[in-house]
C-alpha cells in the first residue's frame, strides 16, 4: 500500500526499521525475510553504521527476488554532525556511496539540531537552513527523489519554507499512543507534509511501556490480533506511515499484516485516550 506525496511521487505506508540492525550477517538475514514478506521500503541513516551492510545486502537479494532498484524505497538520514550547507552535500553523497546507489529515494536532516553545538545556538537555525538547500539542490539533481526532515517541529520545519519555499515532502518523527503530537498533524495535514512515525512500537528499551499498555493489550485480545499490528494499524488508519523495526521473521511478516482488518471506533478511541505527551526517543522541543 501506498501514498501519493505532495510532489506526486508515491511512497511504502511501511517501511523496515532497521536501528541497532548491525553486520553483514543480521542485517542480509533480516532483510532477505523482509523482501520475501513483502517490504518494499527500508529505513536507514548515517548514524546507524549499517549503510554498507544493506547496500550489499540489497545488491545481493533483489535479483534473487525478482526485483530491480526501481522497486524498493530507500531512505536515508543526514548525520547531526554533518548540518550546514556543503558538509550536508558531501554527506548525502556519501550516504549514496555506502549504499551502492544512484539515487535515494528519500533523504530527510535527521534532527534539528547540530552536534556538538548547544540547543539554544543562535546559529542552529543557519545550519539546518544550510542542509535544507543542500537537500533541494540534491534532488534538482535527481540524487534524492524525495526530501524531508525528522523530529522537526512546526516552527523548524515553517522556517525551512519561509526562507526556501519549499516545504518537506515527509516529516519522519516519534508517534506512538502514549505521543501523538496533535498540533504537528494537523500542521502537516495543512501543508501536505507525509507524517511518517518511528518508535510506534515504543523502540527496543528492555522496559518497553507500549507494548504492555493494558489498554493495547485489551484491544488486541479482542481484535485477536498481535499488540504490535494493533500499534501499527492505530497509526496506519489515521493516514500515518510507520516504520516497525524487527530482526524476527516471525515479528517482520505480522507487522506488515496490517491492512487486512479495521479497528473499530471505540477502540481507535480508547487508544487516542492514552496519550501522555511522552517521549521513547528524541525530544527536540529545546533546539532553538
Ligand atoms: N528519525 C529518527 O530519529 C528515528 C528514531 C528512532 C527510530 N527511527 C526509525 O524507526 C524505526 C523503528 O523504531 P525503533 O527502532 O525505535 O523501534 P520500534 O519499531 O518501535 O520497536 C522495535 C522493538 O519492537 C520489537 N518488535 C518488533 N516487532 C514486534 C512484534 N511483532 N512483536 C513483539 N515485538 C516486536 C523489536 O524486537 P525484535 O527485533 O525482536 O522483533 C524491537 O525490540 C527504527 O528502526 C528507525 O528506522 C527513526
Amino acid at each position: 500500500m501506498n501514498v501519493t506525496l505532495r510532489n506526486g511521487n508515491c511512497m511504502p505506508f511501511v517501511g523496515l526499521g532497521t536501528f541497532k540492525i548491525r553486520g553483514k550477517e543480521d542485517v542480509y538475514r533480516t532483510l532477505k525475510a523482509a523482501l520475501e514478506t513483502g517490504y518494499r521500503s527500508v529505513d536507514t541513516a548515517a548514524v546507524y553504521r549499517n549503510e554498507a551492510e544493506i547496500g550489499q545486502s540489497l545488491h545481493e537479494l533483489l535479483p534473487t527476488n525478482q526485483l530491480k532498484r526501481s522497486d524498493i524505497f530507500i531512505t536515508s538520514k543526514l548525520g547531526p554532525k554533518d548540518q550546514g550547507e556543503g558538509t550536508c552535500y558531501s554527506a548525502c553523497l556519501k550516504s549514496l556511496s555506502s549504499l551502492g546507489c544512484q539515487y535515494l529515494d528519500l533523504y530527510l536532516i535527521h534532527w534539528p539540531g547540530t552536534q556538538g553545538k548547544k540547543p539554544d545556538d543562535s546559529g542552529q537555525c543557519e545550519l539546518r537552513l544550510g542542509s535544507w538547500k543542500d537537500l533541494i539542490q540534491l534532488q534538482k539533481e535527481g540524487k534524492v527523489k524525495n526530501i524531508g526532515v525528522s523530529n522537526f517541529l512546526k516552527h523548524h520545519i515553517q522556517e525551512l519554507y519561509d526562507k526556501t519555499g519549499v516545504y518537506p515532502e515527509v516529516l519522519q518523527t516519534e508517534h506512538h499512543p502514549h505521543l501523538v503530537q496533535t498540533d504537528l498533524i494537523q500542521f502537516c495535514k495543512e501543508t501536505g507534509i507525509f507524517y511518517q512515525a518511528y518508535s510506534s512500537l515504543g523502540t527496543t528499551t528492555q522496559d518497553n511501556q507500549i507494548l504492555t499498555d493494558p489498554v493495547v493489550l485489551e484491544v488486541s485480545r479482542k481484535l485477536k490480533k498481535s499488540v504490535s499490528q494493533i500499534l501499527l494499524r492505530w497509526a496506519v488508519q489515521q493516514g500515518i506511515g510507520v516504520l516497525p523495526k524487527s530482526c524476527n521473521p516471525k515479528h517482520i511478516q505480522e507487522n506488515i499484516d496490517v491492512f487486512s482488518f479495521q479497528i473499530p471506533e471505540e477502540d481507535m478511541h480508547s487508544l487516542n485516550s492514552l496519550n501522555r505527551g511522552r517521549h521513547y526517543c528524541w525530544n527536540p522541543k529545546d533546539i532553538v
